[in-house]
């Protein structure tokens, strides 16, 4: 039989530094009554200098590592899903499997916007249904606050910056996530975009005169587009797990807006009580926000072992999907205490061994042509 991916463990990292709404309102034509109305927002969190995306995400692995009590060299692959990558290349999640020093695993970002949490886990999931691999990493990161335009009141209000990792483990036993949907629509693919900074509008003076490198969004049609694939998903990824929508304990949707979430919940008639949300007190952390709102909903005890639980997203591309998971928690057995700090310090002196190692085999051996030979 098949093994199936129960999420073992989970981790946060979230910056300290928060902007509130009246903070925004001094900064563009705004106000905390008209964010709150249309947005359900009041805060979101900002990054340090210091912190990037892959720092949070190695913060929230071994977070996520921690209650899962597997060690960094059990994990076979880091997923890490972001709208905010450090670089085009290389990946975002290298340099997370670098600094949590996963080394025997494959790690890759994948780029589904909003979505790419749900897309992530199903695949990561799909990779353990295989039996190919047993341990995976699921991340979502972001710095937004760097892609944003503080100066555009259409975006700036929206978003935050945080991460949020899940561990995934086989196990015989039917639970963990027992199915997902995945959508795209690339003929929307110019209602949220980040224009510049790939191959079509390369960096330079005349695209950053345009504003290129900020995010750009049509608001209102995103608005229309989440509420029509939020429900649409749901129902689907229900139906194919051969189950009904009173078997759903909880729906965690991406945080993006309390109005989206609200449609959803009315045209599915299903009680907002029972949808988690966090989104007041950290926006739309994108990728992020699903693993946010669950882990809170972990901590003050709503989410329990053998709940059902849909989660659901949307976002550029255009994307959208759900998984539908049936919440198990850590195993009881083969647990491994780890320690972050010693963990974060070991795989810096690997990093730096390696970095020396490379060097010096460079010095000795010089040029490629040696390699031919
Ligand atoms: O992860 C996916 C990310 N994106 C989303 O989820 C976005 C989905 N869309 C939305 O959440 C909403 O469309 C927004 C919150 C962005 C906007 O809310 P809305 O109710 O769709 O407002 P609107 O765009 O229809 O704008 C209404 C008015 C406009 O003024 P006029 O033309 O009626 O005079 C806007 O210029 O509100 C104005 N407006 C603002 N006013 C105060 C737009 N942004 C602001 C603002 N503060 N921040």
């Amino acid at each position: 039989m098949s093994p199936y991916a129960h999420i073992t463990g989970w981790g946060t990292a979230i910056p300290e530094r928060v902007l509130t709404n009246a903070e925004l309102a001094k900064m563009v034509d705004t106000s905390d009554e008209w964010i709150v109305s249309r947005t359900g927002i009041r805060e979101r969190r900002i990054a340090s200098e210091e912190q990037t995306s892959a720092s949070l995400a190695a913060e929230a692995a071994l977070a996520a590592l921690q209650v899962a009590g597997l060690k960094p060299a059990d994990v076979d692959l880091i997923i890490v899903s972001t709208s905010s990558p450090e670089h085009t290349f290389p990946a975002t999640a290298c340099l997370v499997q670098d600094r949590i020093g996963a080394n025997n695993a494959g790690a890759f970002d994948l780029s589904a916007a909003c979505s790419g949490f749900i897309f992530g886990l199903h695949l990561a999931s799909q990779s353990i249904r295989t039996g190919d691999i047993r341990n995976a990493i699921v991340i979502g990161t972001e710095t937004l606050s760097r892609l944003v335009d503080w100066k555009d009141r259409n975006t700036c209000i929206l978003f935050g910056d945080g991460a949020g990792a899940f561990v995934l483990q086989a196990a015989e036993e039917p639970a963990g996530i027992l199915t997902g949907v995945m959508r795209s629509d690339g003929s929307g693919a110019d209602l949220l975009s980040l224009p510049a900074g790939g191959s079509r509008h390369p960096i330079s003076q005349k695209v950053l005169d345009a504003g290129l490198h900020y995010i750009q969004m049509n608001g209102r049609e995103v608005f229309r587009f989440a509420a029509r694939v939020m429900n649409q998903a749901t129902e689907e990824v229900i139906q194919k797990a051969g189950l009904k929508l009173d078997d759903i304990q909880w729906i965690i949707p991406h945080q993006a807006n309390l109005r989206i979430i609200e449609a959803a919940a009315r045209g599915l008639k299903y009680p907002m009580e029972r949808c988690v949300i966090n989104l007041d007190r950290y926006g739309n952390t994108s990728t992020a926000s699903i693993p946010l709102a669950t882990v809170e909903a972990i901590q003050d005890g709503r989410l329990k072992a053998g709940d059902q639980v849909v989660f659901v997203g949307f976002g550029a591309g255009l994307t959208w999907g759900a998984v539908l998971v049936k919440w198990s928690g850590p195993f009881a057995t083969r647990r491994q205490k780890i320690h972050p700090a010693y963990v974060r310090f070991l795989a810096r002196l690997r990093s730096v061994l390696l970095r020396v190692l490379r060097r010096l085999d460079t010095a000795i051996w010089g040029r490629v042509s040696h390699i031919d030979e």
